[in-house]
């Protein structure tokens, strides 16, 4: 059975961050790296952790059409799997996310508290824009179950990908029931003495769950 964990791998030490994302990308569905990780490494790590991996930027764009082509522009020598990038910038810019081919993955919540102030009550919309533009998928967390099984029942062809897992407060068996297709689970795996077995105790608790 195909993996369901996105592991984000937050380093920014090129030798752990190899050496991690080489003992477990055969194990995971992908790799996610986020600001800290191209900051520190160049964006040339996107590339080098391909060889493990899918690799899945959580870039969470969020501005105009046109920066985001020339930000797409940028990365496309180094074919990431897929992009993260925020819903509430609307259609226009979302669209030429799309248009770059690569699969871009939209934030219609997040799982921090603050979020629920401004960005979590407006999710309907969010997904509304999301589903327009053609986007791969949608970001729900996986620590608001009431919320992620909302966002899910409307979820269409995308794929939902749930952070807020372990560190934050979910569970990934919860998360899953309540419709996440993948979770991304970061500190619980990356900080772990043995991540290699962690991601194989969490592949194994899921496949023998009867969902
Ligand atoms: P931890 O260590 O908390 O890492 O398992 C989670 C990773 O996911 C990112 N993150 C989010 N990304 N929407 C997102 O698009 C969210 O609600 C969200 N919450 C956490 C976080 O930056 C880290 O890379």
């Amino acid at each position: 059975m195909e993996s369901r964990i996105v592991a984000s791998l937050d380093l920014t030490d090129e030798k752990s961050l190899i050496k991690i994302a080489s003992l477990i990308g055969e194990n995971v569905f992908a790799i996610k790296i986020n600001w800290p990780t191209v900051l520190s490494l160049g964006k040339t790590i996107i590339g080098r952790l391909s060889k493990f991996s899918k690799v899945i930027c959580d870039f969470k764009l969020a501005d105009i059409p046109n920066t985001h082509r020339l930000i797409m522009e940028q990365i496309a020598d180094q074919n990431p799997w897929a992009v993260i990038a925020h819903a509430f910038v609307g259609k226009d810019s979302l669209s030429e996310l799309v248009s770059s081919g690569t699969r871009i993955i939209s934030v219609v919540s997040m799982s921090n508290e603050g979020s629920n102030r401004h960005l979590n009550p407006r999710w309907k919309e969010l997904m509304e824009d999301a589903l327009e533009s053609g986007v791969y998928g949608i970001v729900a967390p996986g620590n608001n179950y009431g919320l992620l099984r909302q966002i899910s029942s409307r979820k269409g062809n995308m794929k939902v990908f749930s952070p807020g897992i372990g560190a934050q407060g979910g569970s990934y068996i919860e998360s899953i029931e309540n419709g996440s297709d993948y979770v991304i689970i970061g500190r619980t795996i990356y900080s772990d003495e043995d991540p290699l077995s962690k991601v194989l105790k969490i592949n194994l608790d899921i496949e023998n769950h009867k969902f």
